[in-house]
């Protein structure tokens, strides 16, 4: 519960309250957060692009997009496509690069009293370390990100994030050079959500990110040809919604790590559902799209919310909804 002091003007002059407000500060893996709202990764670059829009400060973090060991370029246009109730993107990890994250993008980020969590990618176990073991030495970085919805090349291309042995021995190697809280950003592609969440926490992930996109595909009648130049794109949005929901709420009853929950959050209802099915904090992709400034709403409506519904602090919603009374 936090104390605000409030001023409130009489024809008799002014009058001061004490008020109180509930807490909605939260801790994933020793981050501490002033709220549980941020943005997902590739959705809010680097952050600059924001700062007009939104006042960094008041995030609960930074995600930034996906950073590779070597600049990548991403895959040629068209690479995003509108769909019912979501979008297909197909960016690839453009990204400058480490080097350029840590010269150019850091001393920006730097700035705010925002904890800042790297969202990382690569091709083979290998470069995942060796990428994890470089920005555990960056000043003022308070998390690692790992993004394993990749293909690995070393083995044939499956996805990291497909399969548990996998996903598992990339943690661990990213485990092993880093001491920075470690996200797994898990891939909602798998036939058992559950059995992914598992493998990533007993290899020492500190926290779930769920969910990453799904894979989709759209077509040109006209040109009758996929609309992306990489043929599938992830698929982001409010159709998503119940599908992370529900991976949400299935790892949530299967690990003790948190739980970061995204996937079509345009509103604090949404925000709100993700932590009663067991997120302790949410991420906003494609909202901040559609509104830059949505996530300040999102973090006033959970405070509403919390208010409203006489809740001192915003952990007494996560899993409420699957926690017997
Ligand atoms: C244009 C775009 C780029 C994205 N880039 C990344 C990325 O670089 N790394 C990553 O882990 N996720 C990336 N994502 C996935 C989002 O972080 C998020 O998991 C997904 O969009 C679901 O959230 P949403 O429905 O709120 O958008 C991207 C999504 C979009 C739409």
């Amino acid at each position: 519960m936090k104390m605000s002091v409030i001023a409130v003007r009489y024809s008799t002059g002014m009058r001061w309250f004490l008020m109180t407000r509930p807490s909605l500060a939260v801790n994933i893996a020793g981050i501490q957060m002033k709220n549980p709202v941020m943005p997902a990764s590739g959705c809010f670059g680097f952050g600059e692009e924001y700062r007009d829009f939104i006042d960094l400060n008041a995030l609960g973090a930074i995600v930034v997009k996906s950073v590779t060991l070597k600049p990548t370029p991403g895959n040629p246009p068209p690479r995003v496509c509108e769909t019912p109730g979501g979008m297909l993107n197909a960016i690839g990890w453009q990204n400058p690069g480490l080097e350029v994250f840590v010269e150019k993008k850091m001393p920006f980020l730097r700035q705010y009293d925002t904890p800042v969590i790297v969202n990382m990618a690569g091709k083979t176990k290998q470069e995942y370390a060796d990428l994890a073991g470089e920005l555990d030495q960056v000043p003022g970085l308070a998390g690692l990100e790992l993004n394993i919805s990749c293909p690995n090349v070393e083995e044939g291309g499956v996805a990291f994030g497909v399969d548990p042995v996998l996903a598992a021995k990339v943690t661990a190697a990213v485990r092993e050079r880093t001491s920075l809280p470690l996200l797994v950003k898990l891939s909602p592609n798998v036939t058992d959500i559950g059995v992914m969440a598992k493998a990533v926490e007993a290899a020492g992930a500190d926290a779930l990110s769920l969910i990453n996109t799904l894979t989709g595909i759209a077509i040109d009648i006209e040109r009758r040809r996929p609309v992306l130049s990489n043929v599938t794109g992830g698929l982001s949005g409010p159709a998503i919604k119940p599908v992370a929901l529900h991976m949400v709420w299935k790892s949530a009853q299967l690990v003790k790590i948190p739980i970061l929950g995204m996937g079509g959050i345009l509103r604090a209802q949404d925000a709100i559902e993700f932590l009663l099915a067991g997120a302790t904090a949410v991420q906003v992709g494609i909202g901040n799209f559609i509104k830059p400034g949505l996530m300040t709403e999102i973090i006033q409506g959970i405070e509403a919310y919390l208010a409203a519904h006489g809740f001192d602090d915003v952990n007494d919603l996560v899993g409420a909804a699957f926690k017997k009374e």
